[in-house]
């Protein structure tokens, strides 16, 4: 009775907007997994924790004590109390959260903590909106509704800029290509794209606004 909303997809998807707005839409609540990546990266920065010690950023993750904020309203992050929401979006962060995602000791300790989350949060709030890499695969693949959002690499590309550096973007486009380029490769051992699974609703966001992604999404759960 619970509804549980599985949404997947590429950095420039827009997919935190669009699982935000329909999470609110549906008064249901709202867990970003790519943030607790990014607070994990944060962490073993802060705590001096050699990122490419493998066995060490997996402790890391086992124990850091991260809050996610599931309000789909307002973002929040907190470890050990202190809000982060800010400094996981940084690029001293960004630059090497692929490290942190990509530790084969990290993922089942992240992807359990999520599933134990998403269970928490459905129950308290009716329900949960859910988003990242392998959420419609891995971590919930028994979902009530999977989504698997895509969009051009140009259009990610335009909103990624956009989201980096403002309405005045062009200068920065080719470096925000490589950065999106980089990013897929080094996330490829743990994503693919190309295509969704079975049972997965794909939508293409490229030519779509934010509004009508949103509408798109809500269409395929009231389905
Ligand atoms: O939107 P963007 O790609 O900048 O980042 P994100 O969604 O905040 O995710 C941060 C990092 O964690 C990226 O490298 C993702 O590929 C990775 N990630 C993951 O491996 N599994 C997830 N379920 C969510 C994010």
């Amino acid at each position: 009775e619970h509804l549980v909303v599985a949404i997947d997809g590429p950095s420039g998807s827009g997919k935190s907007s669009v699982s935000r707005a329909v999470a609110r839409q549906l008064g249901i609540g709202y867990l970003d997994t790519g943030a607790m990546y990014r607070a994990v990266t944060w962490w073993c920065l802060e705590e001096g924790v050699d990122l490419d010690d493998e066995a060490a950023v997996e402790q890391a993750s086992r124990h850091i004590p991260l809050e996610m904020g599931t309000d789909p309203s307002h973002a929040s992050v907190l470890v050990s109390g202190r809000e982060i929401e800010d400094d996981i979006r940084t690029t001293r962060v960004s630059e090497v959260v692929s490290k942190v995602a990509t530790n084969t000791g990290v993922r089942p300790v992240l992807q359990q903590l999520q599933r134990d989350l998403i269970d928490r949060i459905a129950t308290q709030t009716g329900g949960v909106v859910a988003e990242g890499r392998d959420i419609t695969t891995v971590v919930a693949p028994d979902a009530d509704v999977r989504v698997l959002l895509t969009a051009s690499v140009e259009a990610r590309l335009r909103r990624r800029s956009k989201e980096l550096h403002g309405h005045d973007a062009d200068h920065a486009v080719e470096a925000t290509r490589d950065q999106i380029v980089r990013r897929d490769a080094d996330d490829s051992t743990v994503s693919e794209f190309t295509e969704a699974a079975e049972g997965v609703h794909l939508v293409d966001t490229s030519d779509l606004d934010l509004e009508q992604s949103v509408a798109a999404v809500v269409d395929v759960v009231r389905r």
